[in-house]
């Protein structure tokens, strides 16, 4: 008789697997661990969160996750890519082919209109089609409400709007994966929870996995899952030790 039970071994490929992940810093003289042996799997389309006191490395690890930054040892694998294996130059491959990055601080160039913000990241793509891009990046600014601020510069744009184009360009891209760093820790409340609902309606609608840095521990319940970064330690919520 065949079984229909699954395989418990069998496990769907994660999209972000990493293995004894370990940052450590210099401090002068001194080497300083900010953590150590981590070991995290996420699966394409989860919303993950992950909180921890100032300091204790969030932003460190989630720059390492994107593959911004090398961690000192360790195994980390994104999008089926073995991300410790590759040099700087590969790595921009995989970050411009399946990632989106969403600051606290919303890095727009200010000199560009928030079309131009937003195409920026196809521009950098060898198979460039300008009227292809435009078309993808005004129906994004669309979807985050900006249709008609296409041609504003940020400076004129409020900060909920400037990090509404900052998510748009995010997204332009169709990556797999967006990291968003304290999002929306420099807006208002009522604007903090519209950008965080557009960044849950954008993960459910086009099934983007999201991965989000907060302070705000409602907002972590929210998702799916919740890490705490604490003593370079990574527990997750409602696991059991
Ligand atoms: N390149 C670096 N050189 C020296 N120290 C660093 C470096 N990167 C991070 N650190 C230190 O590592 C620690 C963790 O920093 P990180 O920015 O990751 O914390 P965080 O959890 O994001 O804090 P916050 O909530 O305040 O943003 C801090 O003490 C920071 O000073
Ligand atoms: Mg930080």
């Amino acid at each position: 008789m065949t079984s229909l039970h699954h395989d418990a071994t069998i496990m769907p490929q994660a999209l972000i697997s990493a293995q004894n992940l370990t940052q450590n810093i210099h401090l002068g003289s001194q080497q300083v661990s900010i953590f150590s042996h981590l070991n995290l799997s996420i699966q394409a389309g989860e919303q993950v969160a992950i909180t921890g006191r100032s300091g204790s490395g969030k932003s460190t690890l989630l720059g390492i996750l994107a593959t911004l930054d090398q961690a000192s040892s360790g195994e980390l694998y994104v999008c089926g890519a073995a991300i410790h294996q590759l040099n700087e130059e590969q790595r921009a491959k995989v970050r411009l082919q399946h990632i989106g990055f969403v600051f606290q601080s919303f890095q727009l160039l200010g000199h560009l209109s928030a079309l131009e913000n937003v195409l920026l990241p196809l521009r950098l793509q060898p198979n460039f089609d300008y009227p292809q891009a435009e078309q993808r990046a005004l129906m994004l600014l669309e979807k985050v409400g900006l249709a008609r601020q296409a041609q504003q510069t940020p400076k004129v744009l409020s900060g909920g709007e400037q990090q509404r184009v900052a998510i748009a360009r995010a997204l332009v891209s169709e990556p797999k994966i967006i990291f968003a760093d304290e999002p929306t820790g420099n807006l208002d409340g009522q604007t903090a929870r519209e950008i965080e609902q557009l960044l849950f309606n954008l993960n459910r609608e086009l099934g983007t996995t999201l991965i989000l840095v907060t302070h705000d521990t409602q907002l972590a319940a929210q998702c799916q899952r919740h890490f705490i970064l604490k003593d370079g330690k990574l527990s997750e919520r409602g696991e059991r030790e």
